[in-house]
């Protein structure tokens, strides 16, 4: 069969390579994809938003089956352009996608349907916002309602940082109409767990576990990125939080979603945090992610187009997923000065190194062949290091000794990813 993926970073990567490890699969292509992708996909001058052209392109070219990596055209609405040319598309429709789409939505339905959650409030105007603040408990968190590159949530200490939270979203609109409305969400400390899931409108199936590390400086210091590092599983995720999530977090979501007629069909990745009080949900993504997808996909032993088309079809009560009993870390090599400035084009060398029977992955963020055969950085992250080991010491261990064969000029990573496994 034939697949398109589309997408262009390292979880579309991830994703291309375990469908090529499909054997029903002869043929992938990926819009826009990247240089890596190029190694199991042809990659096609399509961008993920333009909709029409992407549902031409895989009738045109007799696609069986369509991927969506990334959260913005599942937000607008592809998986409906697909569905109504007749095309078989994975992921959420636009009525289902909202629950990444909108912060506010997401928060009325836990409310609404009783899962675990911080205490919130939304505004849409300025003035109720600032009024709010003025007597309410600090820390706070503001969030933006809409998408903004997972940097639209501003954790604020003081009122003044607060009221500065709501000039920079809600009327300087640094992240564009994303601002227009905000929630006001009780600060929670604990540690964060990514959960990601298959479900088909009516079944759930979790994969393993995972953490990321979001802040771009060792000691979760500097400013949010889309993330620097993942392991996989997290041993912070025991049994008792599994057991809670899947009284109280997991199968309610994917029912809430279906009494309020918008079915999900597709990836529901659950931001946790664990709280004294127990595990709380931080947000929702309607999509795998990044850079998770690098530490979960190569310790699942699924044929992962079985299990995308047994979410189409309404048929995952059927189909057990399975991941190996080892571990995973992904140490992401990025640019130095990301997420800020950065300077692209430099030469990557060392890449000839990673041996996938060794259990060593590179999985491409940005990079692109400069001309000709030259390999060169084209992004603030350029690669997602992973290395699997018996267990998450190895992994580690193995995955910082392979961010030593890679060279490009302005290499940038975080020197502690997994760290705090050593606490275990
Ligand atoms: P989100 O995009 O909602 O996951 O937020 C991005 C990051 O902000 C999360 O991964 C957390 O580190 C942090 N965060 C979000 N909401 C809260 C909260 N209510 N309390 C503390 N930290 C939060
Ligand atoms: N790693 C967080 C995300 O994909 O949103």
């Amino acid at each position: 069969m034939k697949v398109l993926i589309v997408g262009s970073g390292g979880r579309e990567h991830a994703i291309a390579w375990k469908v090529a490890q499909s054997p029903r699969v002869d043929k992938i292509y990926c819009a826009p994809g990247n240089a890596g992708i190029a190694e199991y996909a042809e990659c096609v001058n399509i961008g993920a938003m333009e909709f029409d052209k992407l549902a031409a392109f895989a009738k045109e070219n007799q696609v069986d089956l369509t991927v969506i990596g990334m959260d913005d055209p599942l937000v607008g609405g592809v998986v409906d352009v697909f569905e109504a040319q007749g095309l078989r598309v994975f992921g959420p429709r636009k009525n289902a996608a909202i629950l990444e789409g909108s912060k506010a939505f997401s928060k009325d339905l836990m409310k609404k349907y009783g899962i675990p959650t911080a205490a919130y409030e939304t505004f849409n105007s300025p003035e109720a916002a600032l009024e709010y603040l003025e007597t309410a408990d600090m820390p706070i968190v503001l969030k933006a309602d809409g998408l903004a590159l997972g940097k639209g949530v501003l954790i604020c200490n003081t009122r003044e940082e607060a009221r500065e939270g709501v000039k920079t979203l809600m009327l300087d609109k640094q992240f564009g109409s994303a601002g227009d409305r905000i929630v006001v969400e009780e600060f929670m400390t604990g540690r964060e767990v990514s959960v990601l899931s298959f479900v088909d409108g009516n079944t759930i199936k979790i994969m393993t576990s995972a953490q990321d590390h979001k802040r771009a400086g060792d000691g979760d210091t500097g400013l949010n990125t889309g993330g620097m590092g993942t392991f996989s599983p997290s041993p912070f995720y025991t049994p008792e939080v599994d057991a809670f999530c899947k009284e109280h977090i997991y199968q309610k979501t994917v029912d809430a979603m279906k009494a309020e007629g918008r079915a999900f069909q597709g990836i529901i990745f659950f931001g946790l945090m664990l709280t004294e009080k127990g595990p709380r949900v931080l947000e929702y993504n309607a999509r795998f992610g990044d850079p998770e997808t690098q530490v979960v996909l190569p310790r699942m032993k699924n044929d992962i187009v079985d299990v995308f088309e047994a979410c189409i079809d309404g048929r995952l009560d059927q189909t057990e997923l399975e991941f190996e009993d080892n571990a995973a870390v992904c140490v992401v090599l990025a640019s130095q000065g990301y997420p800020v400035k950065y300077d692209k084009g430099f030469a990557i060398k060392g890449l000839e190194n990673f041996k996938e029977k060794d259990g060593y992955y590179v999985f491409h963020a940005g990079t692109k062949f400069d001309g000709g055969k030259n390999l060169v950085t084209n992004g603030g992250r350029v690669l997602g290091v992973t290395a699997v080991g018996k267990d998450l010491k190895e992994a580690r261990s193995n995955a910082y000794a392979a961010t030593e064969w890679v060279e490009f000029e302005n290499k940038y990573m975080r020197h502690d990813i997994g760290k705090a496994i050593d606490n275990c």
